[in-house]
């Protein structure tokens, strides 16, 4: 039976992506895809590993884990597995090395965002917005007092930055003109001793790491206990760097001021989880290079890796595993 219509290289893609990177796809005309075709549910785990096998290319988000399972089910075939993410903490390096699968990825092109995002995130958690835009709707605003809603302020305070990459850099810079008095950055390349380097002295913390084994958990009671009770975290990275009953224990026994997270175990969050009854605890929903331009310049340099390493080449963003 003759089956085989085309002879171009098969690409699965788990999620509808933003158009950029689907008209430069299809525009390519070097290869022929197929995609789960929502943006509102991630491709159902069994339906995705019918849709890999023999496929040579793949387009993932962060939703989905490319596991041995998954790599398994693809089979030999599969050369490319290209993420439209910077992070990369949802692949088995390790498999995917194993196998020759080369595997692109989507930094840099997110680091306005995410860096913007982030100073956000810290002003509104240290300046406590959501709770006064709640006072101001709910009858809470009487007459103009001496020292409600007071918060912390950046000018003359010391921030630390933990993850010193790309976005770490971009947040130091976007937060300098707020006349910080001293930044204290703290790489986190795998060094065990980490959390001694982590120390009492700041004001804020803002978490811009890789999850990796040596940062799981970085953030936990050790660290939230040598912090000021004056001090606010804010995590924009993956929640897994945070153990979230210390940073909960934490933030409800005054240890620490507030947090700010765009990042969470599980996500979504369950809306029942004790941390939304802390009003010190902001929570956005993964949405820190949430803006069209970055969201489509990821969706464009996912797609140009995955045709670069199906054509054998160099991509623009290429891991090295
Ligand atoms: C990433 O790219 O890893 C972010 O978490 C989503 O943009």
């Amino acid at each position: 039976v003759q089956r085989e219509m085309s002879t171009l290289p098969r690409v699965y893609i788990t999620r509808q992506i933003p158009p950029e990177g689907l008209k430069i796809l299809r525009e390519s005309g070097q290869v022929q895809f197929e995609l789960w075709d929502s943006d509102d549910v991630p491709v159902p785990r069994k339906e995705l590993l019918q849709k890999v096998k023999g496929v040579d290319g793949l387009v993932c988000v962060l939703t989905e884990k490319i596991d041995t399972e998954l790599l398994d089910a693809a089979g030999p075939n599969l050369k490319v597995l290209s993420t439209m993410s910077v992070g990369f903490d949802h692949l088995s390096l390790e498999e995917l090395k194993k196998r020759g699968i080369r595997v692109g990825y989507t930094p840099d092109v997110l680091t306005n965002s995410v860096a913007e995002l982030t100073v956000a995130l810290l002003l509104t958690t240290s300046r406590r917005l959501i709770e006064a835009t709640h006072e101001a709707k709910t009858g809470g605003w009487g007459t103009w007092r001496t020292l409600w809603l007071c918060g912390h302020e950046l000018a003359g305070s010391t921030v630390g930055i933990l993850g010193l990459g790309r976005i770490g850099v971009a947040i130091a810079e976007r937060l300098a003109p707020f006349k910080v008095k001293k930044f204290i950055y703290a790489d986190v390349a795998p060094r065990p001793e980490l959390a001694s380097v982590i120390n009492a002295e700041y004001d804020f913390l803002s978490v811009c790491c890789a999850l990796t084994p040596e940062t799981k958990e970085i953030c936990n009671k050790d660290l939230f206990s040598k912090m000021k009770n004056t001090s606010i975290f804010i995590n924009t990275s993956r929640g897994g760097v945070v153990n979230q009953e210390d940073l909960y224990e934490a933030l409800s026994t005054g240890q620490i001021a507030g947090a700010g997270l765009d990042v969470t175990v599980p996500e979504p969050l369950p809306t029942s989880h004790p941390l939304f009854t802390l009003k010190n605890c902001v929570i956005l929903p993964h949405i820190a290079s949430a803006s069209y331009a970055t969201r489509n310049n990821m969706s464009a340099l996912a797609a140009n890796n995955l045709l670069l390493g199906l054509r054998g080449e160099p991509m623009i963003k290429e891991l090295k595993l």
